[in-house]
């Protein structure tokens, strides 16, 4: 049994906990993808502590709040990758059993999405709160929209069936300068079509339902850890 920090409990042991399991999937000299959130932030706590330790590597950054943390600790975030990202370590706000996933409750998931979809493997890292065996879509779907005629994309988000609401009433500005739209769309039946038919909407610049972009899921529950390896499909990310 693994023991949590003693100075946390609950979501947030679960959190440290998966986070910590993860740290052990990183290997020296190579390179990784630093997710967005609460649980990666224990994520790079840990992995600043490897690397004080003599653990050498070099991180890309998926959102400026990583970026500012990660580097605060020492750790060394680099703006290109010539060889490619190894490993893809972040968080999620719902996952499946098959690794679909909502993201982008911090904003982050267009960074999130092009970072995964450039690493090796991926590794998701959640509380118990976070794993739906009957499927995703409690949470609602965060949508990144440019803000040219924002208004008609959300519009076109509604005709398609989701009941939206322009996050912080479009006060909300991502990394990127777009704004995020978070949609209900009730569980989703079929994560991957939903995600191409959203995707397809001029205006939008990325949907936070992630598909085929998992390859083990971690998972704090209480003392311990439980981990899922997911199948992916070689056919490309979606
Ligand atoms: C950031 O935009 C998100 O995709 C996060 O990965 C997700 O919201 C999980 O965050 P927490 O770990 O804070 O719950």
């Amino acid at each position: 049994m693994l023991l949590p920090d003693v100075s946390i409990e609950g979501i947030d042991a679960e959190k440290s906990l998966a986070a910590k399991e993860a740290v052990d999937l990183v290997k020296d000299g190579t390179v990784v993808g630093l997710g967005t959130g609460s649980t990666v932030a224990y994520f790079i706590k840990h992995l600043a502590e490897r690397i004080s330790d003599g653990l050498n590597i070099k991180c890309v950054a998926t959102s400026t709040d990583t970026k500012t943390m990660a580097r605060k600790l020492g750790i060394k975030v680099v703006e290109s990758i010539p060889d490619g990202i190894d490993l893809d370590v972040d968080g999620a706000d719902e996952i499946d059993l098959h690794g679909n996933m909502i993201k982008g409750g911090g904003g982050a998931l267009l960074r999130e999405k092009i970072v995964a979809s450039r690493s090796k493997k991926i590794c998701i890292i959640v509380d118990s709160s976070k794993l739906k065996s009957a499927g995703i879509g409690k949470f609602t779907v965060p949508i990144e929209i440019f803000p040219f005629l924002r208004n008609t994309t959300v519009e076109m988000l509604e005709d398609m069936g989701g009941k939206c609401a322009l996050r912080d009433n479009g006060a909300f500005k991502t990394d990127n300068g777009n704004h995020i739209v978070d949609c209900d769309f009730g569980i989703i039946a079929n994560p991957k079509l939903l995600e191409r038919k959203i995707k397809m909407i001029p205006g939008v610049a990325e949907v936070g339902i992630f598909t085929n972009l998992c390859d083990l899921i971690i998972i704090g529950e209480k003392n311990n850890v439980k981990k899922i390896e997911v199948k992916r499909s070689k056919r490309g990310i979606l």
